[in-house]
Parts: C-alpha cells; structure tokens; sequence
C-alpha cells in the first residue's frame, strides 16, 4: 500500500469556520500571539490565556469537517495515510481520519504545568484552580511559540516514508514544522493545495511539486478523487 502523508495547517480549518493566523493581519482573534500563544504571556496573565484557549474550544463545539477533512478520510481506503497537522482543533478527528500527528498539541487536552506527562482529555472551559492529579495548575496542551515540538521526530520519520505528500492550507511560516516537506524522498509526489501558495525554501528546491491554487475544499476533493481511481 502506497503511503500517503499530509500536512494541514489552518487553511483547511478555513471553510469550518476556524480563523486562520496569518490571513487577520496577524492577529488571533483579536489578540496578539505573543499574548496568547507563548511562556512568556502565561507568565504575565495566565487568566487571559486561559479565556483565550476556553472561546477556541467553545468554538470548536459549533463548527464541523468540511468536505477537505471527509476527502482525506476516504483516502485510507486506498492509501496507508497519516495526517500531520499544525491545527490544534479536532477536525480530522471527527472526519474519522485513524493516524494524526498534531504537530502543534490539541485543543481538548490539557497538562500539568508540573509534570508534562499528566495530559487529560477536557472539553470544558479550564481555569485557574483547575489542577492535575500533581497539584499543579493545569494549561492548556498546545506548543506555545519557543516551546519544544515533542512530536517533530516521529514525524520526519513518517514524512521521509511518503510516497505522497499533500501539504493544505499553512503558510508555512513556522518552522520547525515548515521544514518537514523538505524530508520528502527522491521520487516522492508533492501537492500543495492553498488559494496564495507561499513557496518556501524547501518548497523551491523539489522538482517534483505540484501546486494547486485552490481553496481545500474544492481543491482536495478534486485530487483525492483523482487519486483514488
Ligand atoms: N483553503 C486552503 N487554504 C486556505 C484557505 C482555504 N479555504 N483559506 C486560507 N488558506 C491558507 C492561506 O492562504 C495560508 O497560506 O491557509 C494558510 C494559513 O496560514 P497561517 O494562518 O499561517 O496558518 P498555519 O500555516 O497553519 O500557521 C502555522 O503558526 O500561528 C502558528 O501555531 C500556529 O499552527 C499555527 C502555525
């Protein structure tokens, strides 16, 4: 079975009705990322980071896959597929995709700020007070900017095996998980699928990428379906 990995970023979250980050001029619903999305702005105000992180998972209860996440579902049947995603939300998830790597942690987890192994699934609004099993106040369970990526390893690993990459909707912007693309093997297919494609570095060195300047949802639909005859 050919195997197939792809790389989402917020874009495909896009026609869900999740903002992405860098098409509102930089800010995260308002808020600047630094604020929100860092040691730092825990440090300074932990509440608000926790109100911000509470709104996104309310959110999330209101919005539901769009037709790129069901397409790629459907590539299993075909495909041994592993989604690796820089989204937080549970979209895949939800579309029924079995193997996601989520780069950047998830939204429905939360951890110890003691002990980073204690991670609980929680769909709740989390405040201050809320406490791990440790004793220590629970955050939430996201990559923060400047924080590691515990998750980058397994996933070079499972990139430099694709015989396809499809990279949709991410600016690819933030590294380190802009540089996975440039893992891909010799000979690998690459798709990017984005309405403003941003060729980045790693992104200008393969021969064998094809981009297609589209929104997800027509986008994926159309070359999973290419794909799967
Ligand atoms: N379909 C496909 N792509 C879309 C759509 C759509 N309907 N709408 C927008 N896009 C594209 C934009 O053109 C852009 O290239 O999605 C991309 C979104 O880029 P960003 O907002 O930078 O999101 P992303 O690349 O996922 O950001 C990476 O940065 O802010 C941090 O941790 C955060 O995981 C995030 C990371």
């Amino acid at each position: 079975m050919q195997k197939i990995v792809i790389l989402t970023g917020a874009g495909i979250s896009a026609e869900s009705g999740i903002s992405t980050f860098r098409d509102a001029d930089g800010l995260w619903e308002g808020h600047d990322v630094m604020q929100v999305a860092s040691p730092q702005g825990w440090h300074q105000n932990q509440a608000l980071v926790l109100d911000f992180y509470n709104q996104r998972r309310r959110q999330l209860k209101t919005v539901n896959p769009n037709d790129a996440h069901i397409a790629i579902q459907k590539l299993e049947d075909t495909y041994d597929v592993t989604v690796i995603t820089q989204n937080v939300d549970d979209l895949h998830e939800r579309a029924g995709s079995t193997d996601i790597i989520h780069l950047h942690g998830e939204l429905n987890k939360v951890r110890s700020t003691g002990n980073s192994a204690l991670v609980y699934d929680w769909t709740e609004d989390l405040n201050l007070g809320d406490q791990a099993t440790d004793g220590f106040q629970l955050r939430p369970h996201i990559v923060w900017f400047g924080e590691m990526v515990p998750m980058l390893e397994p996933a070079i690993a499972i990139t430099a095996q694709a015989d396809i990459i499809m990279i949709i909707g991410t600016s690819l912007q933030v590294y380190p998980a802009a540089s996975l693309v440039g893992y891909a093997k010799l000979g690998a297919k690459i798709y990017y699928i984005d309405p403003k494609p941003h060729i980045s570095h790693e992104l200008s060195r393969l021969p064998q990428l094809k981009i297609i300047a589209d929104k997800a949802t027509t986008g994926v639909s159309q070359l999973v379906r290419e794909l799967m005859v």
